[in-house]
C-alpha cells in the first residue's frame, strides 16, 4: 500500500486538467470521510462550500473561530449554514492559553512584534487546527497562486509536512476574476466586507481595507513586510 505522501504525485496526475468540482469529487471518493474543507468564509472558501455541498451535503466543513473575527463573518456563517442546510463545525481556541497570553502581553499584542503576532495566530488558529485534523487524511483549502508572493509555488495537491496530511487547493489556478464570475453566476453568499475593499478577510484587528491596485493581501497584517505574512496555517 502506498503512503499518504506518495499519493500526492498520483493525485496531481489524476486531477490534471480537471475542474475544481471534478477534483473535489475525486478527492471525496479517495479519502471517504477522512477529508474536510477548512473555511475562513472568504469568497474562495464560499465557492468551495457551494461546490462541496452540491456533491455531498454531509461532507465535513469546519472553521476556526479565533474570537477576533468581524461581525460580518459571523453573519455569513449563519447565512451559509441556513442557505445550504448544513452544520459547519466551529473550533475555538483554548481559553486558558488565550487568558495567559493576553494577560501577559496585552489584548492587542499582535501589533507589537512579529513574534507576538505569531504567538496569537498559534494559539487562536494553529492549535485548534491541530484538533480539527484529528482523524483526517486530507484537507481542502481556498488558496490561489496569485494571492501573494508567498503562494506562487503552491500546487493543486501538496504534501503538508507539518501536519502529515494531504492538502488540496482546488482553486489554485483561478484568478480573482474567475472567482467573482463563478460567485455571481452561482449566487454564492459572501461577506459584505468584500464589497467594501476587503478582498482577503481574517481577524478584525489584523485586516484592513485596501486601495485600488494594492496586492489582494496587502490589508492582512499590513504593518508587517510581505515575506512574513503567513500565519502558520500555510507554510511557504
Ligand atoms: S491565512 O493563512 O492568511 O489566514 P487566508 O485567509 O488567505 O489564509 O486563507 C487561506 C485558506 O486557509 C482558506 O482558504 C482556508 O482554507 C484556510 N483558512 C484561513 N483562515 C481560516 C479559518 N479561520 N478557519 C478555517 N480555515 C481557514
Ligand atoms: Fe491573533 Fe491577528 Fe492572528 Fe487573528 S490574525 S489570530 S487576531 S494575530
Amino acid at each position: 500500500m502506498i503512503s499518504l505522501k506518495e499519493k500526492v504525485i498520483e493525485l496531481n496526475q489524476a486531477l490534471k486538467g480537471k475542474t475544481p468540482q471534478e477534483s473535489i469529487s475525486h478527492c471525496l471518493d479517495v479519502f471517504n470521510n477522512k477529508i474536510a474543507l477548512s473555511t475562513s468564509l472568504g469568497i474562495e472558501d464560499q465557492i468551495l462550500t457551494q461546490m462541496l455541498v452540491a456533491i455531498n451535503k454531509e461532507a465535513e466543513i469546519f472553521t476556526l473561530d479565533t474570537g477576533r473575527l468581524f461581525p460580518e463573518t459571523y453573519d455569513l456563517i449563519e447565512r451559509t449554514c441556513s442557505k445550504y442546510g448544513i452544520n459547519m463545525k466551529i473550533y475555538f481556541p483554548d481559553y486558558i492559553d488565550v487568558e495567559k497570553m493576553v494577560n501577559k502581553k496585552g489584548i492587542n499584542l499582535f501589533y507589537h512584534s512579529v513574534e507576538n503576532r505569531k504567538e496569537c495566530c498559534g494559539i487562536r488558529k494553529i492549535k485548534p487546527l491541530k484538533r480539527a485534523f484529528a482523524g483526517l487524511d486530507a484537507w481542502i483549502c481556498g488558496l490561489r497562486r496569485d494571492q501573494s508572493v508567498t503562494r506562487t509555488d503552491m500546487q493543486l495537491v501538496e504534501w503538508d509536512e507539518g501536519n502529515g496530511l494531504i492538502k488540496i487547493n482546488p482553486l489554485i489556478d483561478w484568478s480573482e476574476e474567475d472567482v467573482w464570475k463563478y460567485a455571481r453566476e452561482n449566487n454564492v453568499p459572501y461577506n459584505i466586507l468584500h464589497d467594501k475593499g476587503f478582498p482577503s478577510i481574517g481577524c478584525q484587528p489584523c485586516t484592513r481595507a485596501i486601495e485600488p491596485g494594492e496586492d489582494v493581501r496587502a490589508g492582512r497584517w499590513w504593518w508587517e513586510n510581505p515575506e512574513t505574512k503567513e500565519c502558520g496555517l500555510h507554510k511557504k
